[in-house]
């Protein structure tokens, strides 16, 4: 039988492209969305991969969901906690507002993805969790003081859990993107995302297959003895 794998944010942008690769190396895929139906319909055409809407950032939705998901599909053996968001805001116009969504969808948002899943994992002795943060998160960013303090939370999540599922058979692993040509990094106004680009020694942004590829390693049984640790794939941009 198919392994499971739950991919949050999994329908759009580096996401979808986790999804599509999972799916191609023979996982049964539920991806998650948490608001955009127009894509996540689109996503469901193009792919056949089921998309289920929920707001990471509630721990009751999320259980809810990852409950429905494995009534669908069975146990989830692989969990991807890649959605996230960002509100951009030089630290001094920067609202508590901001503050919270993100903190509240990157950071909890990976407590309220993880917990439900952990005690099955532990119970099934086999698991792989996969947190995609960023290279913000090591390096720190301009306007990012919220999004840069989750995704070296992230980092912290996964050393922890890394610790406490070895001898359960679980892994827990991130991946650090560097910057990624989704819709994400193409909000950023074009002078300063080319000021950016500037900064890649590889001379360009990533695309989202160079994650999932990450992801698809990190997931298969043969990286069982890979936990805690940190994959940076950032065009070498920034080494940690
Ligand atoms: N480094 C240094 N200075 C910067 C800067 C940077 N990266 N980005 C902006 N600035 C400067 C601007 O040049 C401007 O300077 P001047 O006032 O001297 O012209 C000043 O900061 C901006 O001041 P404003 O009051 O105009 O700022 P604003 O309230 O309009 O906010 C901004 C603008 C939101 C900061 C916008 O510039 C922005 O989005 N910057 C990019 C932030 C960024 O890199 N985000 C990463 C998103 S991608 C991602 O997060 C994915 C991932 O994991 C890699």
């Amino acid at each position: 039988m198919s392994r499971v794998a739950l991919v949050t944010g999994g329908s759009r942008g580096i996401g979808a492209a986790i999804s599509q690769a999972l799916k191609d190396a023979g996982y049964a895929v539920a991806a998650t969305y948490a608001g955009n139906d127009e894509a996540a319909a689109a996503f469901t055409e193009k792919t056949g991969i089921k998309t289920y809407k929920w707001n990471v950032a509630d721990y009751a939705e999320s259980a809810a969901g990852i409950a429905q998901v494995e009534s669908d599909l069975g146990p989830v053996d692989v969990v991807v906690a890649n959605a996230g968001i960002t509100r951009d805001a030089p630290f001094h116009k920067m609202t508590p507002e901001q503050w919270h969504e993100v903190v509240d969808t990157n950071l909890t948002g990976v407590f309220n993805t993880v917990h439900p899943l952990w005690p099955g994992m532990r119970e099934r002795k086999f698991g792989r969790v996969i947190v995609i943060s960023s290279i913000n998160g090591q390096k720190g960013q301009f306007a990012q003081v919220n999004y840069a303090a989750t995704k070296a939370g992230d980092l912290g999540i996964v050393k922890s859990l890394a610790q406490e599922g070895a001898r359960a058979g679980i892994t827990a692993n991130a991946i650090c993107p560097g910057y990624i040509g989704t819709d994400m990094v193409m909000a950023v106004p074009e002078k300063v995302r080319d000021s950016i680009i500037a900064q890649i020694p590889a001379g360009r942004l990533g695309e989202p297959e160079e994650i999932a590829r990450c992801v698809v390693f990190l997931a298969s049984d043969d990286s069982g003895f890979i936990n805690g640790s940190t994959i940076s794939a950032n065009g070498a941009q920034f080494f940690v």
